[in-house]
């Protein structure tokens, strides 16, 4: 008896305690929610909206890009736009023709629909499907299709991706159509680099071939002078090499060329001769020089450097 009052005793309070509490935060939350819900706040302070960042991310986005990240998953939301009138099984007919692989699909293509004749000549491509969805009566004026348009180019994608993977289409069609362009790029980037590091070996070896001193060369012409002689006139087994840089190629009067060397250079400069002497029947198929090749990039700078030094 005696501990039943006690137990009812502090039930009450605690309960009369919880009411008071309860009030209170009553009247508080009153209180607070009139203050925020008056007029006019008092300050506006500009806040950072993360959704308005987004947004704009997404609007410098290309729709290629958008639609490679695209997710089938969120375009099925977007398809219940659609459905009422189009279906995605092949040969079912609604009031809009099915979108069975409609991406790629020829336009205006499903026999036995009564098109309105609004529709373009093409191919639904990506990009013209999400141009008709945008806006359809702006895409084919007096198009029999009354839908208002999709504005959220994200939403476009999304129900793209999810049409096509609907039907059967692969996500990775559209990955390699945005992956193509940047290894273009690459590719392009690549060659403007050769050409880049072709005209620097350029550089490079007529800096290597001004570095020689031409005594050095003498040797190395050892090679040559079978055939050729360096004093103007003078043509042995090869025409004379006599001022031969800047020479035109296949230029001595009297001297029987083969006319192979004509196809491959206009005049002798430090790099056609330098190629040509590194490897003459590879440079100039056919040629009726019978020597070997040179190998060394330094021992030809140091004949080159010879032959211009001698030959003038
Ligand atoms: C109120 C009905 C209706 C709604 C909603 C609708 N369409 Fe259509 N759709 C049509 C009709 C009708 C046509 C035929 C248009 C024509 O011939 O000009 C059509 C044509 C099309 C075509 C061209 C098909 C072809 O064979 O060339 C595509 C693509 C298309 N709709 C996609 C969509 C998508 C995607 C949606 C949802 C975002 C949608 N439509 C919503 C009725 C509708
Ligand atoms: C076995 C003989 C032979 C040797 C060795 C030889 N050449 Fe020739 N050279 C020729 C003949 C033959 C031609 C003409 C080629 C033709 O018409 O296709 C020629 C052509 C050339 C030409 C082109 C000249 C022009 O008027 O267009 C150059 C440059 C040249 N030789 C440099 C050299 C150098 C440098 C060496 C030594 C590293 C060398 N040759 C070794 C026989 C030789």
């Amino acid at each position: 008896m005696f501990d039943t009052m006690v137990f009812t005793k502090i039930v009450g309070a605690f309960c009369g305690a919880l009411l008071v509490f309860l009030l209170g935060q009553w009247a508080a939350s009153e209180l607070y929610t009139v203050g925020r819900q008056g007029d006019e706040q008092a300050f506006v302070v500009a806040m950072p909206e993360d959704d308005g960042d987004e947004e704009a991310e997404e609007e410098e986005m290309s729709f290629e890009e958008r639609l490679a990240s695209a997710d089938p998953d969120a375009g099925s939301g977007v398809w219940s736009q659609c459905r009422a009138c189009h279906a995605l099984e092949e040969g079912q007919h609604g009031v809009g023709p099915s979108m069975y692989q409609v991406v790629g699909r020829e336009i205006a293509s499903i026999d036995g629909f009564g098109y309105s004749g609004a529709l373009p000549e093409g191919e639904w491509t990506p990009q013209e499907l999400s141009a008709f969805i945008e806006n359809p009566s702006d895409y084919a004026p007096g198009t029999s299709m009354s839908y208002g348009g999709l504005d959220d180019m994200g939403e476009r994608a999304d129900l793209i991706a999810y049409m096509h993977v609907e039907s059967g289409g692969d996500m990775e069609e559209f990955e390699l159509a945005e992956a193509e362009r940047p290894e273009d790029d690459e590719a392009d980037e690549e060659e403007a680099r050769e050409e880049d590091e072709d005209a620097d070996a350029d550089a490079d070896f007529a800096a290597l071939v001004a570095a020689q001193d031409p005594a050095d060369g003498q040797n190395l012409w050892n090679q040559c002078r079978a055939c050729h002689a360096l004093e103007d006139g003078q043509n042995r087994v090869g025409p004379h090499l006599y001022g031969l840089i800047d020479r035109e190629v296949g230029s001595v009067d009297g001297f029987n060329y083969s006319g192979a060397l004509s196809e491959v250079a206009d005049v002798w400069d430090y790099d056609s001769l330098s190629a040509f002497i590194a490897n003459p029947r590879e440079y100039a198929p056919g040629t009726s020089m019978a020597y070997a090749g040179m190998g060394s990039e330094e021992d030809r700078a140091k004949l080159i450097a010879y032959i211009e030094a001698e030959g003038q």
